[in-house]
């Protein structure tokens, strides 16, 4: 990737503004990626996070999300856990409930020819998604947030007009998207199918240190490649000293560890006051400039 686009958040946002024509030009030429008519980058790359239950992936999630958007680039976080809670890291106000998609009845309706509840019977397999991620995001600092969902009944894998709209959704997501697109797991990765899986640029697999972290990486990993992701890689969260670093390189010597990301008073204080932590995206440690980096590179 060229220099133009290799900027931390805080580089991002000095340029912000001043890039002329022809600077467009040259983000164009160095790093074939498309700026927007607002100048934003247009970059094409699909990243999972997956992890066991309380590891960190969706402050991760947020976190990249938002430092993506700060180096101007067009991102789409994906909420894809049942227990839905993106919008609280992005900072987007909860106190009107976001619906998901799977409960937008009257479309799911519209778009499968299906009342939603219903089993079996005849509904389109292939309905018309491709406006939904625009049409019911909520954006806040450049970031949109779609929160998919959850099949009530049946589970993901049954045949129903909300998890038929689900999977059309995210194939076309992680398929069609010409943006970033940052996707909270639930801690498997199974709304990614086989048809998908080669076109995610990278599944973070979330670990805290400790003797059990290999165990639930090897878990995830498995899954992951049981659909076809190639790029499954380790994020490190909460390390609390150079003892955590070490515990995780022995343990996992056979996984690309993306990065260690340190124990912050930042995320547990904002926790704590249900407030969003770094608000100014640009003062994120140094470990999550470098990990938004290294992504952003995959799509070259
Ligand atoms: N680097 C960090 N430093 C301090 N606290 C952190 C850090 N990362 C995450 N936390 C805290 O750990 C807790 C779990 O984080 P989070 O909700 O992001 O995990 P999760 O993997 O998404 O959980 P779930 O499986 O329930 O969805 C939260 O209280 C969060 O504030
Ligand atoms: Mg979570």
């Amino acid at each position: 990737m060229g220099n133009f686009v290799s900027i931390a958040p805080l580089r991002a946002v000095q340029t912000r503004g001043t890039r002329t024509g022809t600077d467009y030009l040259k983000v164009a030429f160095f790093c074939n990626h498309f700026t927007t008519i607002t100048g934003s980058l247009i970059v094409s790359l699909k990243i999972a996070v997956g992890g066991k239950g309380g590891v960190g992936k969706t402050t991760i999630t947020s976190l990249l999300a938002r430092a993506i958007a700060a180096s101007d680039t067009k991102v789409i976080a994906i909420d894809a856990d049942p227990v839905a809670n993106l919008a609280a890291g992005l900072g987007i106000d909860e106190s009107k409930p976001i619906t998901p998609v799977s409960e937008l009845s009257d479309l799911i309706a519209e778009r499968t020819g299906a009342t939603p509840g219903t089993m079996g019977g005849f509904f389109t397999l292939n309905p018309k998604v491709d406006d939904i991620p625009d049409r019911f995001s909520i954006e806040k600092d450049g970031v949109k947030l779609l929160v998919m969902g959850t099949v009530k009944h049946g589970g993901s894998g049954c045949i129903c007009p909300e998890a038929t709209i689900l999977k059309a959704l995210m194939n076309h997501l992680v398929l069609a998207r010409n943006e970033v697109v940052v996707m909270d797991m639930e801690a498997g990765v199974e709304h990614l199918g086989r048809a998908t899986s080669g076109s995610v640029d990278a599944l973070i697999v979330v670990v805290n240190p400790g003797k059990r972290s290999r165990v639930a990486a090897d878990t995830i990993k498995k899954l992951g490649q049981d659909i076809g992701i190639k790029n499954i890689v380790v994020l490190a969260n909460r390390v609390r000293s150079d003892e955590d670093i070490a515990l995780i390189k022995e343990s996992m010597p056979d996984y690309e560890i993306l990065g260690f990301i340190p124990e912050m008073d930042e995320i547990v204080t904002s926790d704590r006051d249900g407030t969003r932590p770094f608000d100014d995206i640009t003062t994120i440690p140094d470990e999550l400039k470098a990990v938004t980096q290294k992504l952003l590179d995959l799509s070259d």
